[in-house]
Parts: structure tokens; C-alpha cells; sequence
């Protein structure tokens, strides 16, 4: 296991167990979801040629192989996670792609030695997870060279992530949050930055100038109605909350699924869902020196 700030702990174990466990089930449409949002945040910020780039939270590994394409032979791309066997599949990825220029390092980015100097910083939903988020951005802050360029992608505010807030409105009138779960939870949460005055926020103390913040708003494929249902009550909020109350939640999991699939039908098309969804492209850079 990593070493982590003791308040990551938990997160952590959620990540490296029943989280990787199903973002491999859906990974499909994970891929595809998140990909569209990730792409066009690093075409608008790309890494240059000869950079060395750092992939926050960088889970399979997709984009930072993506980075070590565009930073080419002379360049670097490093991804960073908190989760051992994130690590480990993106290693293994990486190999059979055969790409020398690409590593992976274990470790909480709250707290880890990242490497770097790092020309480049990229995330794809990998920043919204550490309990003590400030201390995070500055960590990344002090691993980048001067003038050094970030790019993150994170949620923005629920109401205008269909393909997640369907399903939470749903949950939400017949369970809440449990307090007592033996199951490990993660941590701030997917939404923990969607408030675009905290985030900037957050960046200015951890040091970083230049930030700018830009709306993305582009659709979710989710499969068929059986398959978005699902992939909601497995991931995101409505997942999250299912999952915490694991067995005891078991009896009225139907009635839930009858009603979400109802919920998401609004967003099919020649049955296929293709739910909003909202993320922010946060640009800044580090200063001078
Ligand atoms: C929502 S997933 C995104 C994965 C990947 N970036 C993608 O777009 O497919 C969040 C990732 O952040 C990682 N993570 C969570 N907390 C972390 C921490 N404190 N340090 C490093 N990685 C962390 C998780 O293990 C997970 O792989």
C-alpha cells in the first residue's frame, strides 16, 4: 500500500478496492464519457513537444499515455496514483503499448515525492479526491518548473450532470447517507471542486497564478437504459450512497432501478442514453521563479 496522509487513508482503501472494482466493470463507458471531457481539455492546454508531464490521479493510465504521445521521445509522461493496482494495470497497459517514455509511480499526491521538475500537469478527475486539498495543490505546485503549465478536469455542480443527478434525487427519498458503514468511502468526492470560487480559491493559497476556469459542457453516453442504470447505481453520488448501505439497501434496490431507468429515459435516443454532463477546465500555471 502507498504511504498517505492518514486523512487519505480511507479514500484510499475505497480506491484500491471496491472502486477499482467497478471502474473496471464500467470502463467502457467511463472511457468514453470522461474521455470526451479529458480530450478537449488537453487540446486546449496541450502539453509541447520535450515536456515532462505529471498525470494526477492518473488511474489506467489512459492519459498519460496520451501525454507521452504528445510530448514525443525527448519528452516525459509520469502518472502518479494512489491506488496499487491502478498502478499496476496502467503499467501493464503502458508495456503492451510499447512506450518508453511513459512511467508510473505509487504514491498520495497530499503527500508523496513527485518527482519533476514538470514542465506540464494534466488531470482527468483525479484531484477531488484528497481530504486536505490545498496541501495537494501546493505539493504539485512545488514538483513543477517555473512558469510550469496545469490543466485539471473536474465536475461541475450536480444539477447539471444529468447522468448522475437523475439517480441521486431518486436515492435520495429513500436513503441518506448512512452513518454507521463498514464500508471505506472516498473521500471528498467527485464533486468536492464543482464550486468555481472555492477551486480558484484553493489554487491561489497553494501558489499558482493565471487561473482560469471553463465551462465544458458535452453529453454522456451511458449505453442502453438497462446499462445507465446501472452504471448509476454503481458510480457517482447514488452509487456511493447504495454502496454504504451494501445488503441492508438490498430489498428496495428494484423499486430504486424502476425508478432511475424511468429518471433517464428523458435522455434516450433510439435507446441509447446520452445524459449532460458538465465538467471545468481549470488552466493556471506556476509562477516564474
Ligand atoms: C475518478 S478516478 C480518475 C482516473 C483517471 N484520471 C481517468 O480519468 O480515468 C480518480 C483517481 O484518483 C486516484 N486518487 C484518489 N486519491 C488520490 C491521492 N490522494 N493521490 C493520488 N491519486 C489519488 C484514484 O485512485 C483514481 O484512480
Amino acid at each position: 500500500m502507498a504511504d498517505v496522509a492518514p486523512a487519505n487513508a480511507e479514500a484510499t482503501e475505497a480506491w484500491d478496492g471496491p472502486l477499482f472494482d467497478r471502474w473496471v466493470r464500467f470502463r467502457p463507458f467511463v472511457a468514453d464519457g470522461l474521455g470526451t471531457h479529458g480530450d478537449v481539455a488537453m487540446a486546449a492546454h496541450p502539453p509541447r513537444p520535450g515536456d515532462r508531464a505529471l498525470d494526477i490521479g492518473c488511474g489506467f493510465g489512459d492519459t498519460t499515455r496520451r501525454l507521452a504521445e504528445l510530448v514525443g521521445a525527448a519528452g516525459e509522461a509520469v502518472g502518479i496514483d494512489v491506488s496499487e493496482r491502478f498502478v499496476e494495470a496502467a503499467g501493464e497497459e503502458a508495456a503492451a503499448a510499447g512506450l518508453a517514455n511513459v512511467s508510473f509511480r505509487l504514491g498520495d499526491v497530499q503527500i508523496a515525492d513527485l518527482g519533476g521538475p514538470y514542465d506540464y500537469v494534466f488531470s482527468r478527475m483525479g484531484v477531488m479526491f484528497f481530504a486536505n486539498p490545498v496541501a495537494a495543490l501546493r505539493n504539485i505546485r512545488a514538483a513543477m518548473a517555473p512558469s510550469g503549465r496545469l490543466c485539471v478536469v473536474v465536475w461541475r455542480r450536480k444539477l447539471d450532470n444529468g447522468w448522475v443527478w437523475e439517480a441521486e434525487q431518486v436515492v435520495d427519498q429513500y436513503l441518506q447517507h448512512p452513518e454507521e458503514t463498514d464500508e471505506p468511502t472516498c473521500g471528498p468526492g467527485p464533486f468536492s471542486m464543482a464550486n468555481a470560487d472555492t477551486v480558484s480559491e484553493q489554487l491561489h493559497i497553494a501558489g499558482f497564478e493565471a487561473i482560469e476556469l471553463r465551462r465544458n459542457d458535452l453529453p454522456m453516453p451511458m449505453g442502453t437504459l438497462d446499462q445507465a442504470t446501472d452504471l448509476t447505481m454503481a458510480l457517482g453520488p447514488a452509487g456511493e450512497v447504495l454502496r454504504l448501505w451494501g445488503d441492508r439497501a438490498e430489498e428496495i434496490r428494484p423499486r430504486i432501478a424502476s425508478e432511475i431507468r424511468a429518471a433517464l429515459e428523458q435522455f434516450a435516443v433510439d435507446g441509447k442514453v446520452r445524459a449532460p454532463a458538465s465538467t471545468w477546465i481549470i488552466s493556471a500555471t506556476a509562477p516564474a521563479g
